[in-house]
């Protein structure tokens, strides 16, 4: 069974496949191939959410399935049912499951002991959906007509804040899978972490990202400037250091003078503006804020139609 966890799931090649794919849907929303045809796949939600609740709930139905929203929280998983048999019961419903949870390994889990395919809606550890969004996002700038992957070869993103976030870690894991160039700019205490480094030495990928605690090192001539939050889903015990610590990293106008003419501003949301970024960044003609939220529809599609394709009885 094949599974989207993390964002080395997919060959590049099935990757490329995927960017064609979501294009193809951004054209013609209503003219899609009935890839989930009469199957119901569920949402699986331990945290909050917009974008990924609405964009999977209203994809998987453009595909001509039944989406079912569940939170943990009216579940027997609230009451300490294991993940183990909620695995196998949902299994026997569901024909694909998307988990938003905690840790990680309560995905690793669902796709360890059940039998459909499970698609990682963002945990604490990376968010791989976010990010196939953002480089289709890209690739609608770079190579417009082919969505040709080899043209994020070389582009420098600039990651500023929180990083050791999951937004981090997935630009960390992309950087070196897509042969991107990345640095990140964020407090010491908040500097990638052991995981990503074991992850990436997993992956046979070079461990080959820069970390600086200088905002202008990373902007300076860098192609995309990104940002999330600096209190992420489940860091709300430490919000006020993490506030502080972080006023140096905000996306500002001035940094952002910093980077190529053409840098986009990019930022998976939801922002809080005069915080990460200032109001006038994310306002700007540079920011693509809104095309990455309305892309997390076409290449969640996209993701769906290719994990149904690969795990069709051979
Ligand atoms: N970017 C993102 O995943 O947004 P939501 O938390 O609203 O799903
Ligand atoms: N880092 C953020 C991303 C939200 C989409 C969080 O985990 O809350």
């Amino acid at each position: 069974m094949h599974h989207f966890l993390k964002e080395t799931d997919f060959t590049l090649d099935q990757a490329q496949a995927i960017f064609k794919l979501a294009q193809t849907f951004k054209k013609d929303r209503h003219n899609c191939p009935d890839a989930l045809l009469e199957q119901s796949w569920g949402l699986l939600f331990y945290k909050s959410s917009t974008r990924t609740r609405i964009s999977f709930e209203v994809g998987v139905n453009e595909l001509g399935g039944f989406p079912l929203v569940l939170n943990t929280d009216q579940t027997q998983i609230n009451r300490g049912e294991s993940l183990a048999d909620t695995a196998k019961v949902l299994s026997r419903y569901l024909q694909g499951l998307v988990v938003r949870s905690y840790g990680h390994d309560i995905v690793e889990t669902f796709a360890a002991e059940g039998d459909i395919p499970i698609i990682n809606g963002l945990t604490d550890f990376n968010h791989p959906c976010q990010l196939y969004t953002d480089l289709f996002s890209m690739l609608e700038r770079y190579s417009p007509d082919e969505m040709d992957i080899t043209q994020l070869k070389g582009k420098k993103i600039a990651f500023f804040g929180d990083c050791a976030s999951n937004m981090a870690n997935s630009w960390i894991l992309c950087a070196a899978y897509f042969g991107m160039q990345i640095v990140l700019a964020g407090p010491q205490e908040f500097s990638p972490t052991k995981v990503i480094q074991k992850v990436l030495k997993n992956e046979q990928l070079p461990v080959e990202f820069t970390f600086t605690e200088n905002a202008n090192t990373a902007a300076k001539d860098a192609d995309v400037l990104y940002t999330d939050v600096w209190v992420s889903m489940g860091d709300e015990q430490d919000a006020q250091e993490r506030r502080s610590v972080m006023k140096p990293y905000q996306v500002t106008e001035e940094l952002v003078a910093l980077a190529k003419k053409d840098a986009l501003f990019m930022h998976c949301l939801p922002a809080h503006p005069g915080e990460e970024v200032s109001e006038a960044v994310l306002d700007s003609p540079q920011s693509i804020i809104f095309d990455q939220a309305e892309n997390r529809l076409h290449t969640q599609k996209a993701i769906m139609a290719q994990l149904v394709k690969m795990n069709l009885p051979t």
